[in-house]
């Protein structure tokens, strides 16, 4: 297993998001940074069109892969499903924490039984998402009902999936304080929405810098669009990871 990120070092700490639809495009992003990342995150995009090709190609590269497929299902379905992208060997999945306490705590002990069989004991890491940042508050409220707001409403979602037994959770750096307060040291923050002063925000709303993001506490820093459709790819994820050291 993954150490916590503070033990990290910071090429370790971050995430390239895989988000094309061919395991072709998918092989050149991982051929030119490879040296430069810890980890690539593919989802659901890419396996719609490749298929198991794509955990295929994770072993033909030996790169750790953070599997993005957000299961939500009922305890048994998720916990089958967790058995078998655990025996796939990828080094983090995750599921959705509104999937309840019983489904998180299924899915991970089908996690750690599948993974203890493995040669060498590794597991995945097994990390929830809270609220997904395109829904907004007036969609919370309105169409989904939910009385809190969304700070008190993902920290809660954390410490359910931290009390089921996940490692910790997908969030924005701007929740990462009140998350690390509810569910301690150990508890792992991965966090998207990172826009570096340089690159452009595209569609997301609320971007953190990669330092800002490590101070707020995040663990990993998920990452696409800017080192992915960087001109020299290799230097958009340098000039990242040196950002990053500034800050730990
Ligand atoms: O290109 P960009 O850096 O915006 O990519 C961010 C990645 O993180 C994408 O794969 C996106 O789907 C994912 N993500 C996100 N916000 C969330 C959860 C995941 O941007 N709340």
């Amino acid at each position: 297993m993954l150490a916590q990120g503070n033990k990290l070092n910071v090429k370790d700490r971050l995430i390239v998001a895989l988000d094309v639809s061919s395991i072709d495009e998918a092989k050149e992003i991982v051929k030119d940074l490879r040296e430069h990342v810890g980890m690539f995150k593919m989802g659901l995009e890419l396996f719609a069109s490749a298929g198991l090709s794509l955990f295929e190609m994770m072993r033909e590269e030996g790169i750790n892969v953070f599997f993005d497929g957000k299961f939500h299902d009922i305890p048994n379905t998720a916990a089958q499903a967790s058995r078998n992208i655990t025996r796939q060997g990828v080094a983090m999945f995750n599921v959705h924490a509104t999937g309840g306490g019983a489904m998180m705590k299924a899915a991970a002990d089908a996690c750690k039984e599948t993974a203890a069989t493995n040669k060498d004991g590794k597991r995945p890491l097994l990390i929830a998402v809270t609220v997904l940042t395109s829904i907004s508050p007036d969609v919370l409220k309105d169409e989904l009902q939910v009385g809190e707001e969304v700070m008190a409403y993902v920290t809660r979602l954390a410490l359910l999936s931290k009390n089921s037994g996940l490692d910790g959770v997908v969030a924005s750096a701007k929740e990462a304080a009140s998350i690390r307060k509810a569910c301690g040291d150990d508890f792992l923050i991965v966090t998207p929405g990172i826009r570096p002063q340089w690159a452009a925000t595209n569609d997301q709303k609320r971007i953190v810098t990669p330092s800002q993001a490590i101070k707020d506490g995040a663990d990993y820093l998920v990452i696409g669009r800017p080192i992915t459709a960087a001109k020299d790819r290799k230097d958009a994820a340098q000039k990242i990871l040196e950002e990053m050291e500034t800050a730990v």
